[in-house]
């Protein structure tokens, strides 16, 4: 349950091998200015299931969480990345000091199983926001964030294909514990 195709790809990258189709749906649901991620999701799964949407579904809300700028742009990831964007982001960390760079890509995952019971999956990615733009691949703040892990070599997730970005992402370990509670809880894959 998201719009964004950059999701469903990574999604896919790390299901499709385990013989779960991705089925994406694009039907909206109102962002609540929520406090956190989990709440935004919560809220979501409210509205879908009282617009009829039947289960099971999942619901994904991320976002990039910089030390320096006290957590924004956190749960207003979306709307920051659509009104100032990668550069207003480097913009507004002009002066800060490279250790001082620190921020993390966190993503919270929410299953409503069959059953309409709810569970949830997060993964944290922790890292630093680049100097300056690098890179073409991924989508959204890909370019500005440096993933502090070894073998990253400095790189932003823009510099990385998918296999690798998903290895190292926030939602590449969500989706990966979501993946393991359905291999163990659900009837297996057809
Ligand atoms: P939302 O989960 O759709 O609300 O996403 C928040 C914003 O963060 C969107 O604008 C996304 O493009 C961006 N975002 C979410 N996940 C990633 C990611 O893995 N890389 C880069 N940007 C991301």
């Amino acid at each position: 349950m998201t719009g964004n195709a950059g999701k469903v790809a990574e999604m896919r990258s790390l299901a499709e091998p385990m013989g779960y189709a991705v089925v994406q749906d694009k039907r909206g649901y109102p962002e609540l200015q929520a406090a956190s991620l989990a709440e935004v999701c919560a809220a979501g799964a409210d509205h879908l299931l009282a617009s009829g949407l039947r289960p099971p579904f999942l619901l994904e809300d991320s976002g990039l969480f910089v030390a320096a700028l006290k957590g924004f742009p956190g749960v207003y990831s979306r709307h920051a990345l659509e009104t100032i964007g990668c550069g207003g982001v480097l913009g507004l960390m002009r002066d800060v000091e490279e250790e001082l760079r620190s921020a993390a890509f966190r993503t919270y995952l929410l299953y409503v199983d069959a059953g309409g019971k709810r569970h949830a999956f997060e993964g944290t990615c922790k890292g630093r926001i680049a100097a300056r733009r690098a890179g073409s691949t991924g989508f959204g703040f890909d370019p500005i964030f440096i993933p502090d892990a070894p073998g990253a070599g400095g790189r932003t997730f823009a510099e990385m294909d998918l296999a690798e970005k998903t290895r190292l992402s926030h939602r590449g370990k969500a989706v990966r514990a979501f993946l393991a509670h359905l291999a163990k809880s659900a009837s297996p894959p057809s």
